[in-house]
């Protein structure tokens, strides 16, 4: 029986324990805002040398992914249904996540709803905290308008390097970009590095 990946709410209040949590020792990725769970089941399938965790806050989806996770067999992805912001700054021990995917936001176009986007100051300052040194954070977004503040964004906080695109030619698609891009919409894609602040 493979095990089930739901993250209970007893956790909620505690500091994620990867090696508790995963039985191993595997570096540790997460997914943002990982809606049906298109891409990170997939990416986790292809990478059994990590371990990965899926956040989303809603219901419907999260249990999605949970119930695909345990039809793979998955041992290696483990599904927290939570708002992001919260999991990075009070639930992801320091120096300790490797890679960060946030695809396809919320873009939240309308200016007086700027506030809700994911990507904000003190938002980067805990995936800093989160990640190990010179770990990444792949943004992607359809939205022209959003990928340019998340950039600008960036740029402002401290101990990060932009690294550009990467050839994601062959990277399994979130359930959102099969949308979109059969729509004929753009991908914007950039991978964010942590450096020490200087
Ligand atoms: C546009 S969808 C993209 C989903 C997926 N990444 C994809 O590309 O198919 C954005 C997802 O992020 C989730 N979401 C939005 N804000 C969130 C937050 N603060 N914490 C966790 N999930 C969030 C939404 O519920 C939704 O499933």
């Amino acid at each position: 029986m493979p095990p089930d990946s739901w993250i209970p709410p007893e956790c909620f209040l505690q500091s994620l324990d990867w090696p508790a949590i995963f039985g191993n020792h595997q570096p540790v990725e997460l997914e943002l805002g990982a809606g049906d769970g298109g891409f990170i089941l997939a990416w986790a399938v292809r990478h059994p040398e990590a371990n990965f965790l899926a956040v989303e806050r809603l219901l419907g989806r999260a249990r999605k992914i949970a119930k695909r996770a345990r039809a793979l067999g998955l041992a290696n992805l483990r599904t927290l249904r939570l708002e992001s912001g919260y999991v990075v700054a009070r639930m992801c021990p320091p120096n300790s996540v490797t890679r960060i995917h946030i695809m396809f936001p919320d873009p939240w176009p309308k200016r007086k709803h700027h506030k809700n986007r994911l990507i904000q100051l003190d938002f980067l300052e805990a995936c800093h905290r989160a990640l190990v040194p010179g770990g990444t954070v792949r943004f992607t977004t359809d939205h022209a308008d959003y990928f340019a503040a998340a950039r600008a964004t960036w740029a402002a906080a401290p101990g990060w390097a932009e690294e550009g695109p990467w050839d994601a030619s062959d990277d399994p698609p979130t359930d959102f970009q099969k949308v979109w891009e059969a729509e004929g919409r753009t991908t914007y894609r950039t991978i964010w590095r942590t450096v020490p602040p200087g």
